[in-house]
């Protein structure tokens, strides 16, 4: 049996319709969300991001402020920019794209955003309230799958979760929010990574297989269980000469011989792609809503 696709272009735009109406009122209320981007150097793949976020903002109807600097830029400058964004009271989000170039210091850029702005969720303020329970902006990717399960009806109570990757960015977090006793939570969590013996022997256990390695065909037919939902974090440009870019996009997951075991899979493109953007278009409009609450504007 060929497995039920979960359509993530589906539920984004679903999710994105909420939005507008929110982004609206919002507005009415003189409050227009407004995200600060902030990119440094010339990732090919990181300028694709960046374009999508900017392109979101605007459909959505809300302020989007564009930063990019060179490679070269010091560690100063860009805290110049991050300083800025901070004390700009049009901007209720700033996003940093990651990875920063070589020789800039990821950890103390991303501590200089101010938490009530850090709509990525990779602050430690943030990362410690999201731990504990409290609020918190969660990080987007997390965000993006557990409601992509949430709104297929995939119920993570009480199943159990195996999540192949521990990245900062999406393993860690994600493997936290699942493991909260809240709703579309109180899983099961198992971690696997590269330090990890036989990971075939978890990968076999899990009604819910979420894998976020960053490598392809890291999960292979024989890794699943028979009816387990798989979701595919990954991203990765795989050569094709018949692509006019040269590359095409594929998964961490073997897609084509996991669909014949899985009863749902996620695709790559279209899958949780389309759900990060949007939690991001999410937290920065529950930033704005925040900043009207608190009477700023
Ligand atoms: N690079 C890869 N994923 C992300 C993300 O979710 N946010 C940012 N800022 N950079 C990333």
């Amino acid at each position: 049996m060929s497995a039920e696709i979960l359509d993530g272009k589906k539920i984004a735009a679903e999710i994105r319709a909420e939005l507008a109406s929110a982004v609206e009122s919002l507005k009415a209320q003189g409050a227009t969300p407004g995200l600060g981007v902030v990119l440094v150097g010339d990732d090919p793949a990181s300028h694709s991001y960046v374009t999508a976020k900017e392109q979101a903002c605007k459909d959505l109807g809300m302020f989007s402020d564009d930063n990019r600097l060179p490679a070269t830029a010091s560690q100063d400058e860009v805290l110049a920019v991050v300083e800025r964004l901070n004390r700009d009271p049009r901007i209720h989000g700033i996003l940093v794209q990651l990875p920063l170039p070589k020789g800039l210091d990821e950890s103390a850029v991303l501590r200089a955003v101010r938490p009530e702005k850090d709509v990525d969720g990779f602050h430690p303020m943030n990362v410690g309230r999201m731990v504990i329970g409290a609020e918190a902006f969660w990080p987007c990717t997390p965000h993006g799958v557990i409601q992509m399960l949430a709104r297929s009806g995939v119920r993570t109570e009480g199943a159990h979760v195996v999540i192949v990757g521990r990245s900062n960015i999406v393993g860690k977090p994600l493997a936290n929010l699942l493991l909260q006793k809240a709703p579309h939570a109180n899983a099961t969590v198992t971690v696997c990574h590269t330090g990890t013996r036989d990971m075939g022997y978890f990968t076999r256990q899990a009604d819910i297989l979420i894998v976020a390695a960053g490598r392809p065909k890291t999960i292979t037919a024989d890794m699943v269980r028979d009816g387990a939902v798989v979701v595919d974090v990954g991203v990765n440009r795989a050569p094709d000469p018949s692509k006019k870019s040269g590359f095409r996009l594929v998964g961490d997951v073997d897609f084509e011989a996991v669909r014949e075991k899985a009863s749902k899979i996620t695709p790559v493109p279209g899958g949780v792609g389309p759900m990060t953007i949007t939690m991001l278009m999410y937290n920065t409009v529950e930033s704005a809503r925040r900043a009207l609450a608190r009477g700023e504007r």
